[in-house]
């Protein structure tokens, strides 16, 4: 097992190699997690692996507000529960707003609906009708073993359970965020879409004292899948992958019109594989901060380099995704639909 290399990104100084922090499942000791997400194409394929992979429990689903109003992220998580086979998945909804500012979402990526391109199954799981930050407090009070969770939209929701329950901040024992960049943004220049979001919850998330990674779009934009891995979707001959094979030439639309890419990006999927491949993703220890003025709101400030954190006084708070074993991830997602109906 080597340990995964940094892609180059256009920096002068290259990364100096970490281990890192996050933990993985094996089949043994499956990582007992919960997915908080906004659903969206790249958060169903996430859940997708998670529901596949021996390494993962996953214990529970919470939506968010982002891609898509609350009510139809939710709709679309309980629709994806079907479509994988677990009607009896706990799920609950939460925020249906950002901490502090107007919802934003984007329906110019995802559809109006949030899961556009494919006709998918009558919703299923098990609502649990208190809501999300109950749902998650529940499973973690519960849980034998301290839980990961993996938010893979705004951070409201994570943030009000931070804020809720202190007494449970312990039995956390990591948090695999998809969200931020140390480069570009993809809503603004300074700006990726669930840092942008709700900046304020990055803030509380961050510095909960809760170990995090952030797998930002340095990593997600390089997690591709063109024609080439959709025709195999396709090919594996199961509902599962007629329908994100479907789902994925939708999500196509916005990568072409807007960056002339013949492929899209599955950001959400990869903060949950990195909890299942040790050799997949590469991070560096860094402490990240979010920007809250208006001209970059949402800007992920990652200082990674040492000496400069000694200078500070400050700790490194994360791991920061900076690299990715790309055809490893292809292959990863396209066995994880291989395994359903
Ligand atoms: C993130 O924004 C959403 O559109 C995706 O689901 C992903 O979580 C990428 O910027
Ligand atoms: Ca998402």
């Amino acid at each position: 097992m080597s340990a995964p290399k940094p892609n180059p990104l256009p920096l002068s100084t290259p990364f100096p190699p970490a281990v890192r922090r996050a933990p993985v499942g094996t089949r043994e000791k499956p990582l007992p997690l919960i997915i908080d997400c906004d659903p969206g194409h790249d958060d169903a394929m996430a859940i997708t692996i998670a529901v596949a992979r021996p390494e993962i429990n996953l214990l529970g689903v919470t939506t968010v507000a982002g891609n898509a109003t609350l009510p139809r992220t939710f709709e679309n998580a309980r629709r994806v529960l079907a479509l994988l086979g677990v009607p009896d998945m706990p799920i609950a909804a939460g925020a249906d707003r950002p901490l502090v500012r107007p919802l934003f979402t984007a329906a110019y990526v995802h559809g109006e609906s949030g899961l556009e391109g494919a006709e998918m199954p009558a919703p299923a799981g098990r609502v649990h009708e208190a809501g999300a930050v109950d749902l998650i407090a529940t499973l973690v009070a519960a849980s034998p073993e301290p839980v990961v969770l993996a938010p893979l939209g705004p951070l409201t929701n994570i943030a009000q359970f931070i804020t809720a329950h202190p007494e449970l901040l312990s039995k956390i024992a990591h948090i695999s965020w998809m969200g931020g960049a140390i480069g570009e943004g993809n809503v603004t220049a300074a700006a990726e879409f669930n840092a942008y979001v709700d900046p304020e919850a990055i803030q509380i998330v961050f510095s909960s004292g809760i170990p995090c990674t952030m797998v930002g779009l340095d990593v997600t934009h390089l997690a591709r899948m063109g024609d080439a891995e959709v025709a195999r979707l396709e090919q594996l001959g199961n509902r599962a992958g007629k329908i994100f094979a479907e789902l994925l030439r939708y999500f196509a639309i916005f990568h072409r019109d807007r960056y002339n890419w013949n492929f899209c990006a599955i950001h959400d999927a990869v903060a949950v594989a990195h909890l299942v491949d040790p050799d997949l993703v590469a991070v560096v220890h860094a402490a990240v901060d979010a920007e809250l003025g208006d001209l970059q709101r949402g800007r992920t400030v990652v200082d990674w380099l040492e000496p400069r954190l000694v200078e500070r006084g400050r700790l490194a708070n994360a791991d920061v995704a900076v690299g990715i074993d790309a055809p490893r991830f292809a292959n990863l997602l396209i066995d994880a639909v291989a395994t359903f109906d």
